[in-house]
């Protein structure tokens, strides 16, 4: 078992990696929160707490936690206020008072509604996270980032509130299905490149020794879970890094520390994601694709260095296959580009790797359009012909 801690400016709290802890998170909630608590509303799905409910609940009954569960929508469809607003009349039908707490169990749909009903029920109350997809173990349950999509886009409503706990169990990545396994290896790929040669490297390995496509047949392993908790702490520790230094993500820094770095590979990933309407690609497989597309034009910039490419494009291939996007309009992309730009006041950023390990923010001025077609042209393969891609175009207009 590992323990990391994030230590923030205002508070300071752990995450907790290892294998077959549900049974005992109990105990991990007691040492999380004050002795006053004495109800815990467990934010769940269908699916999930089907797998992993029982266990939980077992583990905090057991300790003597009045436990209530709130079960909501599967899938980002239901990142909504509606469900929002379910969450919260459940917490005030129940009684939940300011010394209780919610637990998130489930991914990141989970782990954003359940911490924003935190954040705002009583004008905030304790929030715990048991992320269960890896997207949610590495990315979305460290940082505090909480929040909705609204009708004028995705994760436009929200609140920094940061758990007061986070237990991650390495044996329930067994159940996850593979394009969630691939998606979420695309950002455990985005935080090696962005977070050192190290990490790069260890993740790669990782990857080469245990390919996504046969994950469940190794939690049989000692040598699997073993390395599985030591790439997920690093992994889980860099993003802490970073956090740390920026908790709240500061608009005038562009340094290569700030909390902008971790959108490397997230300026296409939001448009590929945007002009199929959310259906084609989960969002770490936009990812995964965003980072070719980035690097590419780094090295088109001569800023990256072409075998330092081979080597992201290679760990990209490993986590495994990505939807096909060879088919997809430039011109969309570039629209949805310049929709971005225009709302974030003209000021759109592009993450681009120096090295592996080394990131830079560049303002989206210094590329040309040029630039970033040869680059989409590259990452994504050949076009289809026109005639797809018109049919393509009307769709998406
Ligand atoms: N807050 C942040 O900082 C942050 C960062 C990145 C992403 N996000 C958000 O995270 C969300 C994506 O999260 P996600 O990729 O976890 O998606 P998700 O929560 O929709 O989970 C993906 C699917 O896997 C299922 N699932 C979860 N755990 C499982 C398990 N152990 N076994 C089998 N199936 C399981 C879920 O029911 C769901 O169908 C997006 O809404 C995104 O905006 C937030
Ligand atoms: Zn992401």
């Amino acid at each position: 078992m590992k323990t990391v801690q994030i230590k923030l400016a205002s508070e300071t709290y752990n995450i907790t990696v290892g294998h077959d802890l549900l049974k005992d998170c109990g105990n991990w909630v007691k040492k999380c929160l004050t002795a006053n608590t004495k109800k815990i509303v467990i934010v769940s799905n269908q699916k999930v707490f089907g797998l992993y409910g029982e266990i939980v609940l077992n583990g905090l009954e057991t300790v003597g936690f009045q436990c209530l569960v709130c079960l909501i929508g599967d899938g980002e469809k239901y990142k909504n206020f509606r469900t929002l607003e379910k969450i919260l009349k459940f917490c005030g039908q129940q009684k939940i008072s300011r010394t209780d707490a919610i637990l998130a169990l489930g991914g990141g749909v989970v782990g954003d509604l359940a911490g924003f009903a935190a954040s705002i029920y009583l004008r905030g109350i304790a929030f715990l996270q048991i992320p269960t997809t890896l997207l949610a173990v590495v990315d979305s349950s460290v940082g505090g980032k909480t929040g909705i999509n609204t009708e004028f886009g995705k994760n436009l409503v929200g609140a920094f509130h940061q758990p007061s706990g986070v237990l991650v169990d390495i044996q329930t990545l067994k159940t996850l299905p593979k394009r969630e396994l691939t998606a979420g290896f695309c950002e455990v790929i985005k935080h090696g490149v962005i977070g050192g040669k190290d990490l790069f490297e260890t993740t790669s390995d990782f990857l080469k020794q245990y390919p996504p496509a046969k994950f469940n047949k190794f939690f049989d392993l000692a040598d699997f879970i073993r390395q599985s908790e030591n790439l997920i702490a690093e992994q889980v520790a860099f993003k802490a890094k970073i956090v740390a230094g920026d908790e709240k993500e500061e608009i005038s820094r562009d340094d290569s520390q700030s909390r902008k770095i971790l959108n490397f590979g997230h300026t296409v990933g939001h448009a590929l994601e945007k002009i199929t309407d959310y259906r084609r690609f989960k969002h770490g497989e936009a990812v995964g694709y965003g980072m070719l597309v980035a690097a590419e034009i780094s090295k088109n910039l001569d800023i990256f260095p072409k075998h330092e490419l081979k080597s992201l494009n290679e760990v990209v291939h490993l986590a495994g296959k990505l939807p096909n996007a060879a088919d997809l309009s430039h011109e969309a992309i570039l629209n949805a580009l310049s929709h971005d730009k225009k709302n974030i006041g003209n000021s759109l950023k592009w993450v681009l790797p120096e090295t592996i390990g080394k990131p830079r923010i560049v303002d989206a001025k210094e590329i040309s359009e040029q630039i970033i077609r040869k680059s989409l042209q590259t990452a994504f393969g050949e076009k289809l012909n026109g005639k797809r891609n018109n049919r393509i175009n009307k769709q998406i207009s």
